[in-house]
């Protein structure tokens, strides 16, 4: 039997849009996302391929009352925490410059008792640039530069853009802000919602942000070009000396309706913020060595008492870690 030509249109359309949303599901091989990271932001044997440009220091997180009542997490007993701790430049570049309103990250390895550990790695912005993996992996399709003219097609780019314009608001906030004056004088944002459960079995859910407890601090445009493209890592090292380097790790409480599985999301203004205790950064690796230079600030390493969310850029972040380690590790791991 024939079918009318607007059925088999349907049909087809149904068809078309069940396979686009099946696409978007499928889950990106963690090979892939590496080589497509190298093929589009470029490969740094030996360096991290994203965050490449760093620094190891150490550090000592006391939890507080406030943490104790929210998670059972043995990182907030209110006893000193060692923290190895990394602060970093966005990008896949070990020689980024200092001086632009790129990204800043710190990452941070808790060392908990019962031989439990806490890793995260967080950055500057309140939000990410991609929400799911599959988006993350066709932004950079979109910007791979052409093999023969070395640049990106900008007509890919404003396509991929104008379909996908939420991948455009990490740059304006991050476009928005002055450069950072130092790695201790900025914001930094977990992005992913995780749920804290206390005592009681009680679960809250948050996003973080370890806030300066000395405050934020910026440069004019003329200050960031004095400074030149290499200063903070030696600011860190004075600063950390003269004992001024301590952030709050605070989180900022969901309520029910907010949106917890999208890291371009941030939770709506004005939620209740408490602090769950204060990080202070004790010591900073003369060089670009350190022990934190093997390390994998995978974020899918957490207590007992604090759990993940359902954002699946969070749990993606996994295994892609764990091969951008393999292959700086047998490229001999650098910074
Ligand atoms: C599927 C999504 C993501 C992929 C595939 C990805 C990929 C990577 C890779 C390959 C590295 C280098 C790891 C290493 O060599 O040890 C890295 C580092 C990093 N990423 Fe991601 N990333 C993703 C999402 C995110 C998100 C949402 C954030 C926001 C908090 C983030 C923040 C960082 C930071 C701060 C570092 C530097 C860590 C360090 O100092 O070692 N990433 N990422």
């Amino acid at each position: 039997m024939a079918i009318p030509l607007l059925s088999a249109l349907a049909i087809i359309g149904t068809s078309l849009s069940t396979s686009a949303t099946a696409q978007s599901q499928i889950p990106v091989n963690p090979v892939a996302m590496v080589n497509q990271f190298e093929a589009t932001n470029g490969k740094f044997d030996g360096y991290r391929r994203s965050g490449a440009k760093g620094v190891c220091a150490t550090g000592e997180f006391t939890g507080s009352p406030e943490g104790r009542a929210l998670s059972v997490a043995s990182v907030f007993s209110g006893k000193p925490i060692p923290v190895l701790a990394r602060f970093s430049v966005g990008g896949a570049n070990p020689k980024a410059a200092d001086n632009t309103k790129s990204q800043r990250n710190m990452s941070l390895q808790f060392t908990l008792p019962n031989g439990e550990q806490w890793l995260m790695g967080n950055i500057s912005a309140p939000i990410f640039g991609s929400a799911t993996p599959q988006q993350l992996m066709a932004l950079l399709v979109a910007r791979q530069p052409d093999p023969v003219t070395k640049a990106a097609d900008p007509a890919k780019i404003k396509a991929f853009n104008d379909a996908n314009p939420e991948v455009l608001l990490q740059g304006r906030y991050l476009a928005s802000q002055p450069v950072p004056a130092s790695f201790s004088s900025v914001n930094y944002w977990g992005v992913h919602a995780f749920s804290f459960t206390n005592a009681s079995g009680a679960k809250q859910f948050g996003k973080w942000v370890f806030e300066p407890v000395n405050g934020t601090q910026g440069l004019t445009d003329e200050e960031a070009k004095e400074k030149g493209p290499n200063f903070l890592a030696d600011d860190l090292r004075q600063r950390v000396k003269e004992g001024k380097v301590a952030f709050n790790f605070n989180l900022e409480l969901a309520q029910p309706g907010d949106q917890l599985d999208n890291a371009t999301v941030a939770l709506p203004e004005g939620r209740k913020k408490v602090t769950l205790g204060t990080l202070r950064i004790t010591s900073v690796s003369p060089d670009e060595k350190g022990a934190c230079v093997t390390v994998n600030y995978n974020p899918m390493v957490m207590p007992k008492g604090v759990e993940p969310s359902n954002d699946p850029m969070l749990s993606a972040r996994a295994a892609p870690y764990a091969v951008a380690l393999g292959r700086r590790l047998s490229e001999g791991p650098k910074q």
